[in-house]
């Protein structure tokens, strides 16, 4: 059960000669007035209460009068807390009577509900961790953001080099007539070596049939010496002709290949290789490309993904408020800024967040609500209802809205429906 405020008197503090107040333990209690009347003075009476001697105000003694400022507060747990004397010295006790001192205060007033400023001049940053610190993701976000800044700046280099990768391999040559791979001279002189090898037996065979010739024509000049074995040598020569005829027929039928095309080939290898290195390295280029577009492609969807993460982490946390989040580090609401909140808004915001930091905490002082309108007024008042906080406000109005009204330091009116919650219309006072 967190801690309210059930009962205050001032005296002579600051401008207060006098007051005493019954706060409503839920929802607002506006302390109205006009200007320089001590409305102000009633919340850092409570800080000083409460808070301990660093909100002790520089002139904390209502300048007429001679008597000390007395300050008596009555805890919804039952503490006492007092000051009062020549020093305005605290003094705790609680139900049973014993003494206690701030320490004990300590555990159940939270500092920025006595100084709701504090945290509304805070920096953005700060504001979204002190959020952070309340739904205890603050360190998984922090692990999450600085992943997604390193996924970041890996990209960033990845795809500089992608764009300059894909740079170079546009302006690389291609030659769509060589072949895929690179051409081996040694085939070509292979084939080349073959086929003179059987232009070489071609020769044999020719060199055969000249020398055929030449037994046939000294057979003939035998026949001439010879008359007398003229009809052997004639079946001879007759024999001779047959087969000089079938050695000339057959070599007639021999052709020689050509090697002119292999020469062309052999030649112009330097050149088709050219080509097909400068193919290769081409596919290699834009294989390089392609590499470096995907590696792009990943580190996208994994920041895509921690992205995701943390939305979903924000989404899962028990948050103070509705439409309340981080985005990139800063505090929004409703999808706005801090700077581009209203001035209620950051009311409630800091409200909410307040009341998140100590649970113990059941209060929380507001200075100058005069910037909420009636209706903003009433819907705030109920949140703080719904809430189950305490507020203590002041607001520059004599208007039915105010709780009590002060004057000179005193109180001059109170409303005896406050407790109740009332619902106020424009003009009604
Ligand atoms: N010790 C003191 N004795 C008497 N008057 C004081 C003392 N300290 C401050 N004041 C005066 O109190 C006035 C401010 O009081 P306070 O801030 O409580 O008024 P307020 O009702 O909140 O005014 P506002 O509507 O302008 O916020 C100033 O005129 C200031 O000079
Ligand atoms: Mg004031």
């Amino acid at each position: 059960m967190s801690v309210k405020i059930n009962k205050l008197e001032i005296e002579n503090v600051k401008r207060i000669k006098a007051i005493k107040i019954e706060p409503t333990a839920s929802g607002l209690t506006i302390v109205g007035g006009n200007n320089n009347q001590g409305k102000t003075s009633v919340l850092d009476s409570i800080a000083w209460a409460l808070g301990g001697d660093k909100y002790r105000p520089s002139d904390a003694q209502q300048q007429g009068s001679t008597i000390p400022p007395t300050l008596h507060i009555v805890m919804s747990n039952g503490l006492v807390v007092e000051r009062k004397g020549k020093n305005s010295s605290l003094k705790v006790t609680d139900p049973e009577g014993n003494k206690a001192g701030q320490q004990l205060l300590n555990e159940f007033v939270e500092q920025l509900a006595l100084d709701l400023p504090k945290f509304m001049e805070s920096s953005g940053k700060e504001k979204a961790q002190t959020l952070l610190k309340i739904i205890g993701v603050g360190d998984q976000l922090a692990a999450l953001d600085k992943n997604e800044q390193e996924l970041y700046n890996r990209r960033l280099t990845i795809g500089q080099i992608a764009d300059q990768k894909k740079k170079f391999a546009d302006e690389q040559t291609y030659y769509p007539d060589a072949p895929k791979e690179l051409v081996s001279p040694s085939e070509l002189i292979k084939q080349q070596q073959e086929i003179l090898a059987r232009n070489g037996e071609n020769e044999q065979k020719r060199k055969h049939a000249f020398e055929l010739q030449a037994e046939r024509n000294r057979l003939a000049e035998k026949v001439n010496n010879l008359k007398e074995e003229l009809d052997r040598q004639t079946e001879l020569l007759k024999k001779a002709d047959q087969n000089m005829n079938i050695a000339f027929k057959s070599s007639e039928e021999l052709q020689n290949e050509s090697t002119a095309e292999l020469e062309a080939s052999i030649s112009n290898i330097d050149e088709i290789n050219r080509k097909v290195r400068a193919n290769l390295d081409k596919d290699k280029a834009e294989e390089d490309a392609l590499d470096y577009k995907n590696q792009y492609a990943a580190l996208t969807k994994e920041i895509d993904d921690i992205r995701k993460n943390k939305t979903d982490l924000l989404n899962a946390a028990d948050l103070p408020l509705d439409e309340l989040s981080v985005k990139n580090g800063e505090l929004t609401y409703k999808g706005q800024q801090w700077d581009n909140m209203s001035g209620s808004d950051r009311l409630k915001v800091s409200t909410a967040i307040v009341r998140k930091l100590n649970p113990e905490c059941g209060f929380v002082l507001l200075d100058k609500l005069e910037q909420m309108d009636l209706n903003t007024l009433n819907e705030f008042g109920s949140w703080l209802e719904q809430e189950g906080l305490q507020a203590i406000a002041t607001r520059v109005s004599t208007g039915g809205e105010c709780s009590i009204i002060i004057d000179d330091g005193y109180v001059v009116s109170e409303n005896e429906t406050q407790s109740q919650q009332p619902t106020w219309k424009e003009g009604e006072f």
